[in-house]
């Protein structure tokens, strides 16, 4: 079935079918789980379904078991799973989201760092960025951090499986409310405000969106290359939606692309507890590569 011959008048699109079968269900769920690492239980049905009602219009095909025939078969995978993966990712996310992160590191992790690597750029990766709040963050903490060490410099990759949110954090545009947790002195400094009042969003400053660099990443993929080895890894508020052998096999990449004594900063409500890595917790979900 192609995407075309699924194609319905807008009048019959009023009434998508709203039901997708057991079958059905279990197969999308286990290609998401495959291709992901997101697990989809049973009780996530209706959400999940909630979540495709968009393309499901987008597209213009009737019903969610429409969807799932053109989807696994012919090129329905190669073009739709992007689409499918952007409706299914959880997005959440804010400008210093769990503050004492970038507190312990402009306190420990970075005069540590300056001290064991003297002379050598400081690289950061936030890898599950979502739309760019995380790194644009780590950029603001950096640029207070080498305020006093100008000769000091650093580099962000972020990374993100959902190509919509990174598009957002390429433009570095935001409803003006996100801003609210940054202080008062890095918003003078880092954030622009419209000309016209009237256009309720700021954007990043060019300065800031310089030192980020974006990129798609899965962090399911069994290799991947990010250069060279991270000073410091932010992987937070992604780990809940894995399981556990899914957490050990992707903390355990992370971690070799960590330098020796690098930092890996996990999400408050996340634990490595019971996972085989080479790390020591040093504060409550920050840790050291052994
Ligand atoms: C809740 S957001 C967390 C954003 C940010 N780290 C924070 O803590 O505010 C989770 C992000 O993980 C991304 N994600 C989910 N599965 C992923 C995977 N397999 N590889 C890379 N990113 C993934 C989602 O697209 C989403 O943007």
């Amino acid at each position: 079935m192609t995407l075309r011959s699924q194609r319905q008048s807008p009048a019959a699109s009023a009434s998508i079918d709203d039901h997708m079968s057991q079958r059905n269900f279990d197969k999308l769920a286990r290609f998401i789980y495959d291709y992901s690492g997101i697990k989809m239980p049973p009780s996530k049905q209706t959400m999940l379904e909630g979540r495709l009602r968009r393309r499901l219009r987008v597209t213009g095909i009737m019903g969610f078991d429409d969807y799932c025939e053109y989807l696994f078969n012919e090129d329905g995978l190669q073009a739709e799973t992007v689409y499918l993966i952007d409706a299914v990712t959880t997005n959440k996310t804010d400008f210093f989201r769990e503050p004492n992160h970038f507190k312990y590191m402009a306190e420990h992790a970075l005069p540590e760092l300056e001290r064991n690597h003297p002379g050598r750029p400081l690289r950061l990766w936030s890898s599950a960025c979502s739309t760019g709040a995380e790194p644009y963050t780590l950029a603001m903490v950096m640029e207070s951090y080498l305020e006093a060490r100008p000769r000091s410099n650093y580099a962000i990759l972020a990374t993100d499986l959902s190509t919509e949110v990174l598009e957002t954090a390429r433009k570095g545009i935001y409803g003006n409310e996100i801003v609210d947790p940054v202080p008062q002195a890095l918003r003078q400094r880092f954030i622009m405000q419209p000309v016209d009042p009237r256009r309720r969003e700021i954007r990043v400053s060019p300065k800031l969106r310089s030192k980020v660099g974006f990129a798609r990443l899965n962090l399911m993929d069994k290799t991947y290359s990010v250069g060279e080895p991270m000073h410091i890894i932010f992987c937070r508020n992604v780990l809940i939606y894995f399981d556990k052998p899914t957490q050990q096999n992707v903390l355990s990449r992370l971690c070799d692309c960590l330098v020796p004594d690098g930092y890996l900063f996990i999400g408050h409500s996340e634990t490595v507890t019971g996972l085989d890595l080479p790390l020591r917790q040093v504060a409550n979900t920050v840790f050291r590569k052994i």
